[in-house]
C-alpha cells in the first residue's frame, strides 16, 4: 500500500493539508467557530483554506513563532478589510479622494517604520499615563453602573460594556462628549469590514464615515497645530516625520494612529467585557468569589476573560518570502491567518481550554493581546479598564443572571469576536 518512496514523501512532506468545506465567514462558523479550530489543530497546525484562499495556523506554539517571525511574516498586508467589489471601486475611490489617503503606521506597518511610530506611542502609553486615568476611568464606570436597574433585565453591550471603553478612549483622544455617539458610529463602521462583510450600500456608507472621521480629527490637529495642549493630539502634531526631522509628522499617519487606537481600544474591550458578564452570569459561583475579592478576582477573570474569549480572533499577515512554521511550508506572498482564538485554547498549551477557569495558573500564556513587536499597545489600558469595571459591578449588585431576551449572536466577523447583545438582570442580593 505504502512504497517506500511514498512513505518517504508523506514523512518529510511540508506543504501544509488544504481544507475544503471550511469558509472562516460562514454563518455557523462565525457563530461558535471552536470546532472548527479544534478540528483545525488535531489535523495540522497549518492548513490552506481554498474557499478564501488563505493560510490558517491555529496552534499556540505555531501562532507564536510566526509573531517572533516579523521579517518573514508581515504586518504591511494594507488594512484588514475584505476587498470592495469592482462594480462600486470608483465611486468608493471617489468618496475616499475627499479624505486623506491611508499612511501604515502601526499594526499595519513593518521595521523600520513600525518601530518609528511605536516609539513614538510607547512614550505616550506609558504605565504612568495608564495609572493617571484610573480615577477617571472608575468615575466613568461608576456613572454608568449606577444607571444600570436592580431586577430588571438591561442590555450590557449598548448600556455598559460599549460605552465604558469608547468613553475612555474618547477621552485619551480628548473628544467632547457631544461627539461622542459620531464617535461610536465611527468605530463601528471602521470594524464592519474587519473580517467581515458589507454589501455596496454599506461599503459606500463606510467610506462616507471614513471620510467624516478624517474631516472631524484634522481640524482638531488644526487647532492643535494653532494652541498646542498637554493632551495626545498635541504630542502626535509637534512629532516630526520619520524620514526628516524638519517635517512635522503627516496629517494621513496621525489620522491612521488615530483609527488605530479607536478601533483597537473600543471594540476589543467591549467584547472582552461583554463575554466576561456572560460567563458571570452563567455561573452565579463566580460572581460570589467576585464579591468576596473584587481586586484580585477580578484581575483573574479578565485574564481568563482574554484567554477563553479571545475577542481579537485572528490577525493577518503576509509571507515576505518563503516561510517554514515547524515541519510546513508557506510560499512567498500568501496571506497567513494567526489565529489567536484556537492558540488560546489549545490542549498542548492549557488543560481543559474550552472551560472557563479563572483560576487556571496559566491564563497568561495567551496570546490575545499578540505578542512580538506588534504586541498590544493598550494592554494595560485593557487590563485596568475592565478590572475597575468588574470591581465597580461587584461593588453595587449582589448577584447577575441572564435575561430572558437573549440570542446569543455574535458579531458576524472572524476576526473580532464579541456578542452582539446581552441581556442581564442584576440584583441587590
Ligand atoms: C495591537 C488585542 C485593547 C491598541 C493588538 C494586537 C492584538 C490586540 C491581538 C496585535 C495585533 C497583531 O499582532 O497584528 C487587543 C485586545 C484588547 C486590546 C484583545 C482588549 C481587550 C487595546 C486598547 C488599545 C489598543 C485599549 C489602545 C488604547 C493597540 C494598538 C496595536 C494593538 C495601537 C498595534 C500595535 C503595533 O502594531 O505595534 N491589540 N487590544 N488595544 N493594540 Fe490592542
Amino acid at each position: 500500500f505504502w512504497t517506500t518512496r511514498s512513505l518517504e514523501a508523506a514523512l518529510t512532506a511540508t506543504t501544509p493539508p488544504s481544507v475544503d468545506g471550511f469558509d472562516p465567514l460562514d454563518p455557523e462558523t462565525l457563530q461558535c467557530p471552536y470546532p472548527w479550530h479544534r478540528s483545525l489543530r488535531e489535523r495540522a497546525p497549518v492548513h490552506f483554506v481554498a474557499s478564501r484562499g488563505m493560510w490558517f495556523v491555529t496552534s499556540r506554539e505555531l501562532v507564536a513563532k510566526a509573531l517572533a517571525d516579523h521579517d518573514t511574516f508581515s504586518s504591511a498586508f494594507g488594512l484588514p478589510q475584505m476587498p470592495v467589489p469592482d462594480s462600486i471601486k470608483a465611486e468608493v475611490e471617489a468618496i475616499q479622494a475627499e479624505g486623506w489617503p491611508p499612511v501604515p503606521t502601526l499594526l499595519t506597518a513593518d521595521p523600520p517604520e513600525h518601530h518609528y511610530y511605536r516609539r513614538m506611542l510607547a512614550k505616550a502609553f506609558t504605565p504612568r499615563f495608564v495609572a493617571q486615568l484610573e480615577p477617571e476611568i472608575r468615575a466613568i464606570a461608576r456613572e454608568l453602573v449606577a444607571a444600570l436597574p436592580v431586577g430588571a433585565e438591561v442590555e450590557v453591550v449598548r448600556g455598559f460594556a460599549a460605552p465604558l471603553p469608547l468613553r475612555v478612549i474618547a477621552r485619551v483622544l480628548n473628544v467632547p462628549d457631544d461627539r461622542i455617539d459620531d464617535f461610536k458610529r465611527w468605530s463601528d463602521q471602521f470594524t464592519a469590514t474587519v473580517g467581515g462583510q458589507l454589501d455596496d450600500a454599506g461599503l459606500l456608507e463606510q467610506a462616507r464615515n471614513m471620510v467624516e472621521f478624517q474631516k472631524y480629527f484634522a481640524a482638531e490637529l488644526d487647532d492643535r497645530r494653532a494652541h498646542p495642549r498637554a493632551d495626545l493630539l498635541s504630542g502626535l502634531v509637534t512629532a516630526h516625520s520619520m524620514d526628516d526631522a524638519d517635517e512635522p509628522l503627516s496629517t494621513g499617519a496621525i489620522l491612521n494612529i488615530i483609527v488605530q487606537l479607536l478601533i483597537a481600544g473600543n471594540e476589543t474591550s467591549t467584547k472582552l467585557l461583554t463575554g466576561i458578564l456572560h460567563e458571570l452570569a452563567r455561573e452565579p459561583k463566580l460572581w460570589d468569589r467576585l464579591r468576596d475579592n473584587p481586586i484580585d478576582y477580578a484581575a483573574d477573570l479578565v485574564e481568563e476573560g482574554l484567554r477563553f474569549l479571545s475577542p481579537v480572533q485572528s490577525m493577518f499577515r503576509i509571507t515576505k518570502a518563503e516561510a517554514t512554521l515547524g515541519e510546513y511550508t508557506i510560499p512567498a506572498g500568501q496571506l497567513v491567518v494567526l489565529v489567536f482564538g484556537s492558540a488560546n485554547r489549545d490542549d498542548e498549551a492549557f488543560t481543559h481550554p474550552d472551560d472557563f477557569d479563572p483560576a487556571r495558573p496559566n491564563a497568561k500564556a495567551h496570546l490575545a493581546f499578540g505578542a512580538g513587536i506588534h504586541a498590544c499597545l493598550g494592554a494595560p489600558l485593557a487590563r485596568l479598564e475592565s478590572r475597575i469595571a468588574l470591581e465597580e459591578l461587584a461593588a453595587r449588585f449582589g448577584s447577575v443572571r441572564l435575561g430572558a431576551g437573549n440570542d446569543f449572536a455574535y458579531e458576524p466577523s472572524f476576526m473580532l469576536r464579541g456578542l452582539q447583545r446581552l441581556a442581564l438582570e442584576f440584583g441587590a442580593d
